[in-house]
C-alpha cells in the first residue's frame, strides 16, 4: 500500500517554515491502519521481539497493535509526572531547551530484546534517548520503526547502529 497518500501535509503548522506530517487520515481509514500496522509487524516479526517500547503520545497509537500483533507486551515511555511507580528518566536536548522521558524501572528486564515504534522520526533525540533508558536497563533494541521519517534531519546517521524501518520518507 502506498501509505504517504494517507498522510497530509500542512505547511506552517506548528510555526512558518516547517511542513507537518499528519498521520491523521491514515488512522481514520481502517485499511489503511491495518495495513499500516501489518507491514510494521512484518518487518519485526523475525527478530525475536520480547516487548514492544513506544514514546508519549503519538507511539502509543502505533505501538500497541504492533504489540498485540507480534505477541507480546507494551511499554509507554512518557513524559514528567506521569507514572506512578519508580523510575528511570532520561534527559535530551532540543532544538531550543530539552526534554526528559521516563520509563518504569522495572519494565526492562535484562536480555529483553525490545522493538521501539513511534509515528515519526525526526531528529532522532526522542528514539536515541528512549535506546539509551533501555540499555541502561539491559535490554537490547533489535529494531526501531516509523511511520514517517524526515530524511533531511539525519536521524539515521547518528542512529546507523540500530536496524531502522521506516513506512514513508520526505
Ligand atoms: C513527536 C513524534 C516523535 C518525536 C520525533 O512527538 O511523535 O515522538 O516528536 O522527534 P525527534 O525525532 O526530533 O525526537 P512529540 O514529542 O511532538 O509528542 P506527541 O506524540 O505527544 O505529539
Ligand atoms: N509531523 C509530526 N510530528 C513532528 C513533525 C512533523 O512534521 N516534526 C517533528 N515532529
Amino acid at each position: 500500500m502506498d501509505f504517504k497518500q494517507h498522510i497530509a501535509s500542512i505547511p506552517g503548522f506548528p510555526k512558518e517554515g516547517i511542513i507537518f506530517r499528519d498521520v491523521t487520515p491514515l488512522l481514520e481509514d481502517k485499511d489503511a491502519f491495518k495495513a499500516c500496522i501489518d507491514d510494521l509487524a512484518a518487518h519485526a516479526k523475525d527478530l525475536g521481539v520480547d516487548v514492544v517500547v513506544g514514546p508519549e503520545s503519538r507511539g502509543f497509537i502505533f505501538g500497541c497493535p504492533v504489540a498485540l500483533e507480534l505477541e507480546c507486551g507494551f511499554v509507554p515511555i512518557r513524559k514528567p509526572g506521569k507514572l506512578p511507580r519508580e523510575t528511570v528518566s532520561k534527559k535530551y536536548d532540543l532544538e531550543y531547551g530539552s526534554n526528559e522521558i521516563f520509563m518504569h524501572k522495572d519494565s526492562i528486564k535484562p536480555g529483553m530484546k525490545v522493538l521501539i515504534v513511534d509515528d515519526l522520526l525526526a531528529t532522532g533525540g526522542t528514539v536515541e534517548a528512549v535506546a539509551a533508558l533501555i540499555e541502561e536497563m539491559g535490554g537490547e533494541v533489535v529494531g526501531m520503526e516509523f511511520v514517517i521519517e524526515l530524511e533531511e534531519l539525519k536521524a539515521t546517521e547518528k542512529l546507523s547502529k540500530y536496524n531502522i524501518y521506516s513506512q514513508v520518507k520526505y
